[in-house]
């Protein structure tokens, strides 16, 4: 039997009840949370405003994509490019993870949510990969959603490394070339363990996927919208499925 979830909030651009299913929810979406600055710009506020008011977006996506039955969630929250920032806008998001384990952690617990990481660690700050290490620890045992945070991650550097290790392992003579395959390669991105997405959300009008899980995204639906970051709620995230389950998707097959 069909469940109907319904969504009865009603937004000004969308004045439609959204009607979604919950026989076809995405397994996996991943977030591009873009267009903190412009919000803060907007209001007239400093870039970090922003960037503070993104986390409280991170905590709504959470609790709306648990309460849908999303399985995984995962959040661009930091990227190997964006060190080229002002060292304090740098320094402001490195310390975001660990305000919002701070106040979260709890919360997170209680609902069964198992926090993870992908990304490159040696770059972190100590006090910024010691709270994701913690939290990571505390939650390991849950099997509610999974929180994947992309934290100084980037699609190129992850799939150079497993160039890299390929080599590696090829020089140390515990690997052939037959043996690599695409599942070898899922096997040793730092994605391992987590289903592609099927659903990429990107906001702030920006249509492009900026170097975010470019070997996961092959065959993931895409859904963009023009609002900021900040301003994401559960009914962006109930527009985002109700458009998904609209798509049929094809792996390049017919329907
Ligand atoms: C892009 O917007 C956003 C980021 C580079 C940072 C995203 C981080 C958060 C939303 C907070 C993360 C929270 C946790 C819990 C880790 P932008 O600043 O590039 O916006 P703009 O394009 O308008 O300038």
């Amino acid at each position: 039997m069909i469940k109907r979830i319904r969504s009865w909030w009603r937004h000004k651009d969308n004045p439609n009840v959204v009607e979604i299913t919950s026989e076809n929810i995405p397994q996996h979406v991943a977030i591009i949370m873009d267009g903190n600055g412009r919000w803060a710009k907007r209001l007239g506020l400093p870039r970090i405003v922003g960037h503070q008011s993104g986390m409280k977006a991170v905590k709504r996506a959470t609790i709306a994509a648990d309460e849908l039955g999303i399985k995984y969630l995962t959040m661009y929250a930091f990227s190997t490019e964006n060190w080229k920032r002002p060292k304090d806008e740098v320094d402001f998001l490195m310390r975001l993870p660990q305000e919002f384990l701070a106040i979260e952690l709890d919360e997170l617990i209680q609902k069964n949510v198992q926090i993870r990481m992908m990304g490159d660690k040696e770059g972190l700050p100590k006090h910024t990969l010691d709270a994701m290490e913690k939290a990571i620890k505390l939650t390991e045992n849950n099997d509610g959603l999974v929180l994947n945070f992309a934290l100084n991650y980037g699609g190129r550097k992850e799939i150079t490394d497993c160039m890299s290790m390929i080599g590696r392992e090829i020089e140390a003579g515990r690997l052939r070339a037959e043996e690599i395959n695409s599942q070898w390669v899922e096997d040793h991105l730092q994605s391992t363990g987590l289903p592609d997405p099927d659903l990429l959300i990107r906001t702030s009008g920006e249509m492009r996927v900026s170097n975010f899980m470019l070997w996961q995204l092959a065959y993931s639906e895409l859904w963009f919208t023009d609002i900021y970051w900040p301003e994401f709620n559960k009914n962006h995230l109930h527009d985002a499925v109700a458009e998904y389950q609209r798509r049929t998707r094809r792996y390049g097959g017919l329907s």
